[in-house]
């Protein structure tokens, strides 16, 4: 049962990316707690045509589709073509909550446990410097998150993942983030190495950035 609250964001037709955006900013009245806004996107379901403008697909790589961002959220949708997948990245402690409107979704979770330039991270604002040549990142799970079930979260306590399409058929997941940021870091095991990787974004507001 969803909070009254909740219940006033939400309703079963309801579903366009316009009341979707009106729920969040509703929300943004008091406190973004992770439990509030995964409430929320449990409760709401946006179907794969409800995110027709937001749904682009590149041979080369997944897209990053900004519909919506302020100072507090950025909504996107990502789009995976099979076998597509993000760098183990960590999120720097930023809430993030991720459902999946078309296919199927794989996210490995992981812990850091250790590397050599752990004074890197004592940075203001962002999550590290990068520069480590020793890496340790163990693998804790994998969560397969499909059309209509599941949600996958990031949190202060768990923030490094990855998120694949091990599928063979598009998917579409649909992404809240609090607050928004630019670039991450990334984690490359085969090379023992740790860099920041600056993200941007395939689609604006239902339009093409790239070419
Ligand atoms: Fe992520």
């Amino acid at each position: 049962m969803s909070s009254p609250e909740i219940a006033a964001c939400t309703h079963p037709l309801r579903t366009s990316v316009a009341d979707f955006i009106a729920g969040l900013r509703e929300l943004e009245r008091d406190l973004i707690t992770k439990d509030r806004i995964a409430a929320y996107m449990g409760a709401t379901t946006l179907r794969p045509e409800a995110l027709h403008d937001y749904t682009w697909w590149r041979d080369s790589f997944y897209t990053r589709n900004l519909i919506y961002r302020d100072d507090l959220f950025e909504v996107m949708t990502i789009c995976w073509s099979p076998g597509q997948k993000t760098a183990i990245h960590t999120h720097n402690g930023q809430l993030g909550w991720m459902t999946v409107s078309q296919g199927e979704v794989l996210t490995h979770e992981y812990h850091h446990t250790h590397c050599n330039a752990p004074e890197n991270q004592n940075v203001v604002n962002i999550d590290c410097l990068g520069g480590a040549t020793e890496l340790e990142i163990d693998k804790v799970r994998t969560i397969n998150c499909a059309e209509g079930t599941g949600m996958v979260t990031v949190d202060k306590l768990q923030t490094i993942h990855q998120i694949e399409n091990a599928g063979t058929t598009g998917c579409i997941s649909l992404h809240v983030y609090s607050k928004p940021f630019d670039s991450c870091i990334a984690f490359d095991l085969e090379k023992q190495r740790c860099y920041r990787r600056q993200l941007s974004y395939f689609s604006k507001d239902g339009h093409r950035l790239e070419r």
